[in-house]
């Protein structure tokens, strides 16, 4: 027989509840405090679910909630809660509660579901379901216990229409973060609508996110909804929100207050009831405390907070992302070594799984045979472990030098080399950076030189191809002329 624990000072919530469950055919025991609750022998009384208040007038509903996962780990637990102390129930989602629910209890039948769910769910199933969904947004979870937890808090918040930060490195996932949060919501059917706040002018911006009326300014020829009012009904994503003025700042926080806006170049108070998702690559505190951001926006923002661990801090993860990423090319069958695989573990993979989506793709594009293994030594440069005549700053440097792998590999061979070349003779500094100088000059113009020969010589096809204008590329080559 399913047993049911509820746990409230409130009465009528008590009397409530357990005419529910009866009524279903279940067993209910009914407690009104902590002190009550501690009389149960758990270790010989168990429950299917139990219902907790997070304030009891003897003790914290999270007391309640760690001591019963404690004895029964199987028994689900869901906390009652008014809104005030929402914050509080996400932490009790954290410390293993299932669920949460706001009192009072608007909507029975809601409540019901809810729990008819919770009660057929075995944690497999639920486990199952949540990687399901991820795979929906491709979104790989992976076997790292950070990102276990993370999907499933994801998952669980992903109904509340409550707001969600979402830090990490760049490349580490962020908005495929945010759409397995719409997708897992029952907004999964309308529109999931990113806006990048640190691409567009705070002019630009404001409009994008209020929309304008006609004539609002100089260029709007026509009225624009904004996306607040777009999104109405599915999830607002806030990309890199961190880069927003703080005059943009103070309009969201006025948002998020009382869920209404205007227009710019209006008065008519416009209603939204879109789901906030934020992203930043920067942590969001530390630029509250430079002053670059707002604290009580901070707030508003970071109800629950996930934060991403880098691609080096799930190294467990990378055969799995590396295998999905190569099954987008199912023309082409290509294998690790145990070697090459161990050294793709311990690589540092900075821009994260970016990196290694680009990766992928570069791997099969110069592999010519329809199957291969791949052993270390075929490894690029970059990802094979660095020689330690490098030192740490010139490291750096190079990785951050160019998004251009290429080119970055071969200065990290070129510089190893010329390092130890140097390793016995007196440096003068001064002297290789004029040296250096006359290389670039060399370098462009023979990328110029490439170029030419590929377009026939002409001249503005070239300079389009290398992405500089017409007059830069006839001054390098005037410059050989001299
Ligand atoms: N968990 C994951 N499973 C599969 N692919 C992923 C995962 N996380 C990220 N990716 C892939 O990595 C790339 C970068 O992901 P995404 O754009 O979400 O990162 P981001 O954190 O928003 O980066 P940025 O900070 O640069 O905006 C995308 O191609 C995405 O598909
Ligand atoms: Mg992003």
């Amino acid at each position: 027989m399913t047993a049911i624990l509820v746990v409230d000072d409130e009465k009528e919530i008590g009397t409530f509840l357990s005419h529910l469950f009866l009524e279903k055919g279940y067993r209910v025991d009914v407690m009104s405090c902590g002190s009550e609750f501690l009389q149960i022998e758990l270790e010989t009384c168990f429950y299917d679910l139990a219902l907790i208040d997070l304030k009891l007038p003897d003790t914290n509903g999270l007391m309640i909630l760690e001591k019963i996962k404690q004895h029964q780990p199987n028994c689900k637990v869901v906390i009652m809660t008014g809104y005030s102390t929402i914050e509080t129930a996400v932490r009790a989602i954290k410390l293993g509660a299932s669920d949460y629910i706001e009192k009072p209890f608007d909507d029975i039948d809601l409540l019901e579901e809810q729990i008819d769910q919770l009660l057929l769910k075995t944690p497999t199933r639920g486990g199952q379901h949540v990687t399901n969904l991820a795979n929906e947004v491709g979104f790989i979870i992976g076997s790292n216990q950070t990102m276990v937890e993370l999907a499933e808090l994801a998952y669980k918040v992903a109904n509340k229409n409550i707001n969600v930060l979402i830090e990490g490195e760049t490349g580490t996932g962020k908005e495929v973060l945010a759409r397995f949060l719409h997708q897992a919501s029952s907004r999964n059917y309308s529109s999931f609508i990113g806006v990048n706040c640190g691409a567009l002018s705070e002019s630009l911006l404001e409009s994008e996110l209020f929309g304008h009326e006609k004539g609002s300014f100089t260029g709007a020829t026509k009225q624009r909804k904004g996306l607040f009012e777009v999104a109405t009904n599915g999830t607002l994503f806030l990309d890199e929100v961190v880069e927003a003025s703080s005059s943009i700042q103070v309009k969201l926080l006025r948002v998020l207050e009382s869920k209404e806006f205007m227009r710019v170049g209006s008065e008519k108070v416009i209603k939204t009831n879109a789901r906030i998702i934020a992203a930043t690559n920067e942590n969001l505190f530390e630029a509250v405390k430079q002053k670059k951001f707002r604290e009580d926006l901070y707030y508003r923002l970071n109800v629950v907070h996930l934060v991403i661990p880098p691609l080096r801090e799930r190294i467990e993860d990378i055969p799995l992302l590396l295998n999905y990423y190569l099954q987008r090319y199912p023309e082409v069958k290509l294998a690790f070594t145990d070697e090459a695989m161990d050294m793709l573990q311990h690589y540092s993979w900075p821009g994260n799984i970016r990196e290694l989506t680009n990766f992928v793709t570069r791997l099969v594009a110069i592999e010519d045979a329809n199957e291969a293994i791949i052993g270390a030594e075929q490894l690029p440069f970059s990802v094979q472990p660095q020689k330690e005549t490098l030192p740490a700053k010139v490291k750096s440097n190079v990785a951050e030098m160019s998004p251009n792998h290429k080119l970055k590999e071969i200065i990290e061979k070129w510089m190893n080399k010329t390092l130890n070349k140097y390793e016995e003779e007196e440096v003068n500094l001064e002297e290789i950076l004029s040296e250096m100088k006359g290389l670039e000059t060399e370098v462009a113009r023979a990328f110029i030189n490439k170029a030419l020969d590929k377009t026939y010589g002409n001249r503005k096809a070239a300079s389009k191809q290398l992405h500089i204008n017409l007059r830069k590329l006839r001054y390098l080559l005037n410059e050989k002329e001299k």
